[in-house]
């Protein structure tokens, strides 16, 4: 089950101070942070961002406003003419419709405070009778934990068969997915001869081969310690395929946007994850493939599109966190910089201005050297370690290397560059050298945004 941190802090508080104050309020704890909670402002505080990034949590801030009106335990009146609420930490947990499990504990310059999620309180003006149950805590619990808990599986599949029962109720969970006009636009082919899975393999084989050929040499070198697949290893494969045309004509809602067809088949796949997870059935999804080569292997219908392959079977263990993560290669993004409020770029928090303020704490990385061309096109490709900004109004033709960023004024401009910098820091790069091909202000703006990324995240910066 999962905790609710209330957090109130001094600035500059360090992080040492910090963690030792939390680590003392969770010692009795068996239980994950999912929610760290603040007022708000002190989510710049590097100490607390430090924190949250350790506990792979959630940050959330109120306003002392909000805060005030918690009726915490134990209000003080020094915090009160400090911060303009009588508490922060008590008060945060409360905010966050969290039950206080252990009240405020305090260092010289910090509190904490410990909750757990209750249900959410009912809305102003909705009643009790209109509105239907969730579910019990426990039972909610168990929903994200397995969320939480799903790992994409390739190594340590057991030589262990999955009987029919098993398979029959992941396959069920799979078949209960949503689907576009419920036109269930799915199928699973089921593989478990060996002969036909080495096809299968061979082909993932030359992808890794031919993807490996196509990366900088640093990067190769990390990919190489990388296992992809598990095609041979797992006692069973799925191939999860998409049927376009299922359901005829008039299929609601598929008319306007005929990639949610396919967008139906992928969610098939997620529940397939899940109910394997919660059996104890690991899954690895293997793309590196060609998808007209597969069905050829699996000599589909000219109409069938695969969708996934998946390499299914009992494992020895499930990881804390993705391989990819734990490999160094790349790392999550955090949630509040996906959520926008209203309108595009509205977050709860500044890019550009948290950018500013994690330069200042920042630690160095280390890792691949990207050239980005800002205002270039596809012709600017000519190494391995190039990537271009094609900020032009008409979007380019499909190329990974190319990042089309039309920005719609400087302002925006400086924070898709930011964001690519994050981005590609998040992806293992250690290292940009900037080149500026547009003579614009919004390319100098985008070309400043890197610079900003770039230091927030510890790259090596210099113009090209
Ligand atoms: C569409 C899709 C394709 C993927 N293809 C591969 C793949 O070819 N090889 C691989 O090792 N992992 C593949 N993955 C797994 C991702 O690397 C993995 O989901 C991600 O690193 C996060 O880890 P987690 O699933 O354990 O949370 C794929 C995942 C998705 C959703």
């Amino acid at each position: 089950m999962s905790l609710v941190l209330g957090v109130g802090l001094r600035s500059g508080t360090s992080y040492a101070e910090l963690h030792d104050l939390v680590a003392t309020v969770l010692r009795d704890q068996s239980d994950a942070i999912q929610l760290v909670v603040t007022v708000d402002g002190k989510q710049r505080e590097p100490a607390l961002r430090q924190l949250v990034n350790e506990l792979d949590a959630e940050l959330r801030t109120f306003s002392k406003d909000e805060l005030a009106a918690q009726p915490v335990p134990s209000p003080s009146e020094q915090v009160e003419q400090l911060t303009g609420t009588a508490s922060v930490a008590e008060a945060a947990v409360l905010a966050a419709g969290a039950q206080l499990l252990l009240g405020k504990h305090r260092t010289s310059n910090a509190t904490a405070a410990l909750g757990r999620p209750t249900a959410a309180p009912y809305p102003a003006g909705v009643s009790a009778v209109v509105r239907a149950a969730g579910y019990g805590v426990g039972e909610r619990e168990a929903v994200y934990r397995v969320i939480a808990e799903r790992r994409d599986v390739r190594r340590g599949f057991l030589d262990e068969p999955v009987d029919d029962l098993t398979l029959g109720r992941v396959l069920e969970a799979a078949h209960r997915a949503p689907s576009v006009g419920l036109s269930q636009p799915w199928d699973f082919l089921v593989i478990r001869d060996v002969a036909t899975r080495r096809k299968v393999h061979e082909l993932a084989t030359a992808q890794r081969d031919a993807f490996a050929a196509s990366l900088p040499e640093d990067r190769r070198a990390a990919f190489d310690g990388l296992k992809i697949e598990a095609i041979l290893d797992a006692p069973l494969n799925i191939a999860v395929t998409c049927d376009p045309g299922r359901g005829g004509r008039h299929v609601l809602g598929r008319h306007a946007d005929p990639r949610t067809t396919m967008f139906s088949a992928a969610i098939a796949i997620q529940n397939l994850w899940l109910a394997a997870r919660t059996e104890g059935l690991g899954v690895g999804w293997v793309s590196f493939f060609e998808p007209g080569e597969v069905a050829a292997v699996l000599d589909l219908p000219r109409h069938i599109e695969l969708i996934g392959y998946l390499c299914v079977g009992y494992v020895d263990e499930f990881a804390p966190a993705p391989e990819l993560v734990r490999s160094g290669w790349a790392k999550r993004r955090p949630l509040s910089w996906a959520v926008h409020h209203e309108e595009w770029g509205r977050r709860n928090t500044s890019i550009v201005g948290d950018a500013e303020q994690a330069a200042r704490n920042v630690v160095p990385a280390a890792g691949q050297c990207v050239r980005v061309v800002v205002g270039g096109d596809a012709a600017h490709l000519d190494d391995a370690e190039a990537l271009v900004v094609d900020l032009g109004t008409d979007r380019p033709a499909d190329d990974f290397g190319v990042l089309w960023r039309a920005a719609r004024t400087p302002a925006e401009a400086v924070e898709f560059g930011v964001e690519i910098a994050r981005d590609l820091a998040l992806q293992g790069v250690g290292q940009l050298v900037v080149q500026v091909v547009e003579d614009s202000e919004r390319a100098e703006a985008l070309a400043r945004g890197l610079q900003v990324g770039a230091s927030a995240c510890g790259l090596t910066h210099s113009s090209a």
